[in-house]
């Protein structure tokens, strides 16, 4: 049979086109949500499950594991690169400043990765693992969930000084943090909300302890930390010693996601000074810290924005990179 030319058949023919053409190398910005829907739709909830065993074990587990993702993304993208140990060429992430004695959760992406092999080989990336983990691990804990945009790769090498340079330090400047946020395409909005991370988990004594003795170099302690609680933080933080002792950044709620972060914050009750500056050096800052206090909803929904767009930071897709068999190495 003949097919004439008709505006039915051209729109026919246009709608195949672009469902089978595929680009030689997809960019940034086109991962999204369905990607193993066929290839591995188990994925989701092994991942789920593992996450939420972890959690039940240790409920620190799960801030740790959101961080793990961020310390990821800073470091030439969301690709999986922090997970890898030092081999060949590689000098592993993990004994960077950053994350040497402080990084931790490895142990969990290995167990679900090897569930995640077992059900579809070679099919869902670590990179992904990671992405997904950060969100199942704030959903355990009570914060917003959100669709993962999916199809990263992981990357074939890792970047020691990427992860000592773009990750920010405790006690940056309010600017070198932002700078550090806008050179991954995060802006300010970004950085308050993504901070409420710190509504879960631990901190040491060495990320915060510049702050209860000698802050500026000159002696004194830093007066935007409420003193009552300077004290408390110095009884188990001395000037030497204790480096490794654990803090929770929400005393009052440290494995519950919610608003108490920014609460504290309001109290002069924030740890870290790249806490307590969104609340004390930057006008804007200050009125979204007031306004994530009083509205949880609003917090949720712009974490859950902003954990996208974090996780959108230069993947690897297409054809660059590989799917790991085992997130520590690189398959040879
Ligand atoms: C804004 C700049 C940031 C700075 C300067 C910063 C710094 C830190 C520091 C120093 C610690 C404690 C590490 C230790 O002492 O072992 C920490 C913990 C943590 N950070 Fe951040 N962070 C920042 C942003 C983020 C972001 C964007 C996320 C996630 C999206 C995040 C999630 C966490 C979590 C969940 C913990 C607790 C980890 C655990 O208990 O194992 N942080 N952060
Ligand atoms: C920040 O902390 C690091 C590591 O403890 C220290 O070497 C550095 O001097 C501190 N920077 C400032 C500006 O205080
Ligand atoms: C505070 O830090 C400065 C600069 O790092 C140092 O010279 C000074 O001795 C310190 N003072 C005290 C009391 O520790």
């Amino acid at each position: 049979m003949a097919h004439p030319i008709t505006k039915s058949n051209i729109l026919v023919f246009l709608a195949l086109a672009l469902v089978l053409y595929s680009p030689p190398e997809t960019a940034a910005g086109v991962l999204y949500p369905q990607f193993y829907d066929f290839s591995c739709p188990q994925a989701i909830g092994i991942i789920k499950s593992v996450v939420s065993n972890a959690v039940a074990r240790d409920p620190r587990m799960a801030a740790s594991l959101l961080r793990l993702h961020f310390h990821d993304c800073f470091v030439k993208g969301c690709d999986g690169s922090i997970l890898l140990d030092s081999s060949g060429t590689i000098t592993s992430e993990k004994r960077s400043v950053p994350n040497r004695d402080s990084a931790r959760g490895f142990e969990v992406i290995e167990e679900i990765k090897s569930a995640v092999e077992k059900a579809c080989p070679r099919t869902v990336s670590c990179a992904d693992i990671l992405a997904m983990t950060a969100r199942d691990s704030t959903v355990l804990t009570g914060g917003p969930s959100w669709d993962v945009p999916l199809g990263r790769r992981d990357s074939l090498d890792a970047s020691l000084s990427g992860s000592n340079q773009n990750i920010p330090a405790p006690n940056n400047t309010f600017q070198t943090i932002l700078t550090k946020f806008k050179l991954k395409g995060l802006d300010i909005i970004d950085f308050v909300a993504l901070s409420g991370s710190h509504t879960i988990g631990n901190a040491r004594c060495t990320s915060f302890r510049q702050r209860l003795y000698n802050n500026t170099g000159n002696g004194q302690p830093d007066f935007s930390l409420e003193q009552k609680y300077a004290a408390q933080l110095r009884a188990n933080c001395p000037r030497a010693g204790g480096d490794q002792n654990l803090f929770s950044m929400d005393p009052a709620s440290p494995t519950k996601f919610d608003n108490g972060y920014y609460k504290n914050l309001m109290a002069l009750k924030g740890l870290l000074s790249s806490d307590e500056i969104l609340y004390t050096q930057n006008q804007q800052t200050m009125e979204l810290v007031k306004h994530y206090a009083e509205n949880q909803d609003d917090f949720f929904k712009q974490f859950a924005k902003s954990m996208i767009k974090m996780g959108n930071i230069t993947p690897l897709t297409g054809k660059h990179g590989e799917i790991r068999r085992i997130c520590r190495r690189i398959n040879t």
